[in-house]
């Protein structure tokens, strides 16, 4: 019998939105994710060896891995996993589904990783919970394992946060995602994960938060 993960109780609500976001999520998605596949190649061309991937979703960065990654992938959501599991088959990577919840991920051997990426993971995690996920980054990665965060954040331009503001609440219902998540100073917190760079995708929309596990 498959065992229950331990999701925290603020996270509950994000699982049970995923349970009907799943359905529709690739058709919802796509305005954005004709965008997100021209990043996709470039944020994971030097990510190799054991990887995980938190909050893998339908495994929309399976397909740009390196055939020599071995990538587990974990989500809060099963039906997002069965998804994401579909996807690897074409995949040149190997893929390991795991259903935890980032913020415990209570069957995640410690120091175990060479990579740990997300994207637009933090984004959706509420923000009480965010230093426990990092400690849990912190956990999984080996000492010296890299990580690569990709986050949404408000724009310090008026107009285009006038814009960001207009779909907001769309972005929030729908995906549980917010823009003034404050995951760059979670981590600027974190004792053991330190920032090597960052930057943006796009306007200072799209941030990029590269770092090192240093433990
Ligand atoms: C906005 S989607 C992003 C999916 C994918 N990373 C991408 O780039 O398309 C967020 C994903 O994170 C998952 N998620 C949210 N909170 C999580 C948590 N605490 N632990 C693991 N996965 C989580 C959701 O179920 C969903 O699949």
């Amino acid at each position: 019998m498959e065992t229950r993960p331990v999701i925290h109780d603020g996270n509950r609500l994000i699982e049970a939105k995923y349970r009907i976001t799943s359905r529709l999520y690739d058709i919802l998605d796509y305005p954005w994710e004709r965008q997100y596949r021209h990043w996709r190649p470039k944020l994971l061309s030097d990510v190799r060896g054991s990887v995980i991937e938190l909050g893998v979703g339908t495994g929309r960065n399976l397909p740009y891995y390196h055939g020599d990654a071995e990538v587990t992938g974990v989500d809060l959501s099963r039906e997002m996993l069965k998804r994401a599991t579909g996807r690897s088959q074409s995949s040149a990577c190997t893929f390991y589904p795991v259903h935890e919840d980032a913020a415990a991920m209570t069957s995640v051997p410690t120091s175990k990783f060479d990579w740990l990426v997300s994207t637009y993971l933090c984004c959706v995690m509420p923000d009480q919970l965010q230093p426990a996920a990092i400690e849990q980054f912190s956990r999984v990665l080996k000492p010296g394992g890299r990580f690569r965060l990709v986050e949404m954040v408000y724009s310090k331009n008026p107009a285009l946060r006038r814009r960001q503001e207009l779909f907001a609440p769309f972005v929030e219902t729908v995906y549980g995602a917010r823009f003034d998540r404050e995951t760059l100073a979670h981590v600027e917190r974190s004792a053991h994960l330190q920032i090597t760079g960052t930057h943006y995708l796009k306007a200072d929309v799209y941030l990029v938060i590269d770092g090192i596990c240093r433990k």
